[in-house]
């Protein structure tokens, strides 16, 4: 299978879009210490993803939790600190609704026994993230990488830093502008919502009592309102789940952006941004275009996957990804 999957990404490769990076990351940055680092987070993607067609919407959110909290450093799978404080899988947005850990810890295992502690745990997400686009939407794009992984992660973090599924769309734009991200990113990577699911919890607020007007979010339709209602009831379990593209749950395209033109977007800052005047019309155009939607994409979670990366000055490359290395900072090119 591996070698299957080596040819595959490699013609992929050959065909893929060629896209802008940050300085401080490299396409091929392991292609001498480890050149099958990439195969193997493929490989170990692709299993689970055929045992279980949720594995990509984990992934790709596991990585834009971890980026938007102290940058994509793999703070986010960490299970304790140096400090003993308590992390940010604990936290709220996080906590029982984020997941995908063991796969990540099963491609670093993986790496590590064909390479030695080469390759950063960070660096292992943000090509899950990728894999899980190609595997989900059929196209591919190079990555680079060269991230190092955070010691500390804070749960107190979490809540600053990822947006809540109540914010405006002004308040969705500032939030990404302080990860230098920009309106056009925020719109396009939005669109990973077109996998997965919400939970009730995320969007039951806007289908009875929305903003304390005893009536349900104007701006969703009325049919799609009365399916959410059949599923959440008021004060009822907040634990089921729909799926946040109505249209298409397993395939990465553009008809969640088709859903949110006819009101049916599942979480208010989806639908948010139909409405606000700078972000309508490309929200409109990609309804129309999949394919600028998904090489968008990729320019904006290479964006993404920069936010504030480690290097080996601040970083270091964790033996395991649950488990920061005691004390001792390492370096890609002595372990
Ligand atoms: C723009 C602000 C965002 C907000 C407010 C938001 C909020 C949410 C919420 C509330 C859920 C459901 C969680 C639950 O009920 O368990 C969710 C799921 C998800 N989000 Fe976002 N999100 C945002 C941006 C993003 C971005 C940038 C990505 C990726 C590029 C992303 C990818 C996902 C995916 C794939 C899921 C489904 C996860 C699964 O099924 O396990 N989200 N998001």
């Amino acid at each position: 299978m591996m070698k299957f999957l080596v040819l595959m990404f490699a013609v992929f490769a050959c065909s893929s879009v060629l896209l802008s990076s940050s300085d401080a990351l490299e396409i091929g940055y392991y292609n001498k210490v480890c050149p099958l680092a990439e195969a193997i987070v493929s490989a170990t993607v692709f299993k689970h993803f055929l045992q279980n067609r949720t594995v990509p919407a984990a992934l790709i959110r596991l990585h834009f939790h971890d980026c938007f909290v102290r940058g994509c450093d793999g703070s986010l799978l960490l299970d304790v600190t140096p400090g003993g404080e308590v992390v940010e899988k604990e936290a709220l947005p996080n906590k029982g609704s984020v997941r995908g850990f063991e796969i990540i810890d099963e491609a670093k295992d993986a790496i590590t026994a064909v390479c030695g502690n080469v390759v950063s745990c960070a660096d292992v997400l943000a090509l899950s993230a990728r894999d899980s686009f190609f595997l989900t939407s059929g196209l591919y794009y190079n990555l680079p990488t060269g991230r190092f992984d955070g010691r500390t992660s804070l749960a107190s973090e979490a809540i600053p830093n990822l947006p809540a599924f109540t914010l405006t769309a002004a308040e969705l734009k500032a939030n990404f502008a302080r990860k230098k991200l920009n309106t056009n990113d925020l719109i396009v990577l939005s669109g990973g919502h077109t996998l997965g699911r919400a939970t009730c919890a995320a969007f039951t607020h806007r289908l009875y009592n929305f903003q304390n007007t005893s009536r349900p979010d104007p701006t969703l339709s009325q049919d799609y309102l009365r399916i959410l209602r059949g599923i959440c009831p008021q004060s009822g379990n907040p634990s089921p789940r729909v799926q946040l593209d109505k249209g298409t749950e397993f395939i990465f395209d553009n008809s969640y952006y088709a859903e949110i033109v006819k009101n049916n977007g599942l979480l208010q800052t989806d639908q948010e941004l139909l409405f606000d005047q700078e972000t309508s019309a490309t929200i409109r155009s990609f309804a129309k275009d999949n394919l600028s939607f998904l090489k968008q994409f990729s320019q904006s979670m290479i964006n993404m996957g920069a936010i504030e990366v480690k290097t080996a000055k601040d970083g270091e490359i964790r033996r395991k990804c649950n488990v920061p290395n005691s004390g001792r900072i390492s370096s890609h090119a002595t372990e």
